[in-house]
């Protein structure tokens, strides 16, 4: 910054953008997202982007997957209305979901592959993260549908998307967000220590409000699960990637902030729990 097609995404962006029920909400009004993720073996990934999705502000959060992570996520968010569902099955019978999550932990098998493409045969904007990403470097016709698709790479999975390094994206991150946005068709958050909102015939938007602290296993899967809550209320992938960007970014510091100033290592669910703070600050 300051580069042409560049914008620093700041809170009078946000503040404008942030969903917030009217005095006529119900919960379906509110957004119901859909959230696919972790698999008998990964457990953590799910109940952390469910915690992600219930703690930003969905109406109702539907979560399906193997039955070891419905047993987590139950557990930890009773909110969460949960299914197992098999691969074959997938998702297509699960009902009033407005926008899909899809991915962290869900891994990168056959079965993994046929429940992803189930989510992505819908008809409603996805998010894809993490093994997401890598069934979709696999196979990238699974990013070709009608509706929008929104993508949360950190650079190791844009490179495996897009077949170039991870030095190569880190190199010029830009650029390789930009191209990923118009080669896929798709909305680009890229991720690392700011993290780059690209969709093609729009500016490139810059979030700086993380903090290293954020350096830690698990606060990607709450990001989707944010971004998740407000693509189902209704924002665009571009809106919806950027709010999610800032406003995990503030959460993490809320979470990491002493009572004297200091700060204090975080846990990706501190992130999600801070949330609400970070809403209202
Ligand atoms: N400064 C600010 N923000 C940071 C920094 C930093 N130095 N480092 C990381 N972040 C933020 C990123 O922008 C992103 O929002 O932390 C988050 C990390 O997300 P991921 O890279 O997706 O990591 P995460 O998903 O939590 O890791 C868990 O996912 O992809 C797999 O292999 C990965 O096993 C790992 C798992
Ligand atoms: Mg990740």
């Amino acid at each position: 910054l300051p580069e042409p097609g560049v914008a620093a995404l700041g809170a009078a962006d946000v503040t404008g953008l942030l969903p917030r029920p009217g005095a006529k909400s119900d919960k379906y009004r509110r957004g119901v997202v859909g959230v696919v993720a972790g698999s008998d073996r990964f457990t953590g990934a799910a109940v952390l982007a469910v915690g992600g999705a219930v703690r930003a502000g969905a109406g109702l959060v539907r979560f399906a997957s193997a039955a070891e992570p419905v047993r987590q996520v139950r557990a930890r968010w009773p909110e969460a209305v949960t299914k197992i569902v098999t691969p074959e099955e997938g998702v297509r019978e699960t009902g009033r979901v407005q926008a899909w999550v899809v991915g962290p932990g869900m891994g990168t098998g056959d079965e993994a592959f046929a429940l992803a493409r189930s989510v992505l045969d819908s008809d409603v904007p996805v998010l894809v993260d993490a093994d997401g990403l890598t069934l979709c470097a696999r196979d990238r016709s699974l990013l070709r549908r009608a509706a929008p698709t929104l993508i949360t790479p950190h650079a190791g999975e844009l490179g495996r998307l897009l077949g170039v390094s991870v030095a190569e994206v880190e190199a010029r991150r830009l650029r390789h967000a930009r191209r990923a946005a118009d080669e896929l068709g798709v909305t680009v958050l890229l991720k690392g220590s700011t993290t780059l909102v690209a969709q093609a015939g729009m500016p490139v938007r810059v979030n700086t409000t993380g903090t290293p602290w954020l350096a830690t296993g698990g606060t990607g899967d709450v990001l989707a699960g944010i971004a998740g809550a407000y693509l189902a209320a209704g924002l665009s992938c571009y809106d919806a990637a950027s709010c999610a960007a800032y406003m995990h970014g503030l959460a993490a510091r809320v979470a990491a902030g002493g009572p004297e100033g200091g700060e204090a290592p975080i846990a990706a669910l501190d992130v999600a729990l801070g949330l609400p703070e970070a809403i209202r600050r």
